[in-house]
């Protein structure tokens, strides 16, 4: 009997862990507005190499890392100094000083 309770307020646990997972889901749609209007898309594509790698290739090398949203959040908001096909410049700065946001835009591309 003790068993069947703790079995059950367990499952009622996971389930409700399930759900808050899936309310803090992604926001594609602002993701993808947020992305479209800071002109990431002129250097990104999500399958295709542009200017800069593909979102895949992105999401490929951070996804399940600890830190892969922060260290997105980071190359995004900081301008640090990347590689071009040819050579080297500041990555643009997102126009969002939006933590929510920026965080957002960071799981989505860990997303694809
Ligand atoms: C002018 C072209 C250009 C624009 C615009 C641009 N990027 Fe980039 N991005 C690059 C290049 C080039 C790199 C570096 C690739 C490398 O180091 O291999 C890069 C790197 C990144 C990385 C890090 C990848 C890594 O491996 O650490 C992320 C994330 C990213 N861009 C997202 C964005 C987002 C979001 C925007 C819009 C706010 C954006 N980029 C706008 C060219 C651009």
């Amino acid at each position: 009997m003790k068993l069947t309770k703790l079995a059950a307020s367990l499952a009622i646990a996971a389930l409700a862990g399930f759900s808050t997972h899936t309310f803090a889901a992604v926001d594609a749609d602002a993701a993808q507005a947020l992305f479209k209007k800071n002109k990431c898309n002129t250097c990104h594509d999500v399958d295709k190499v542009k200017k800069g790698p593909s979102l895949k290739s992105i999401a490929a090398k951070y996804k399940g890392k600890a830190d892969g949203q922060a260290t997105i959040v980071k190359a995004i908001t900081t301008g640090p100094k990347v590689k071009t096909p040819d050579g080297e410049e500041e990555h643009k700065i997102l126009d969002s000083k939006d933590a929510g946001a920026q965080k957002n835009l960071a799981d989505w591309v860990l997303a694809q």
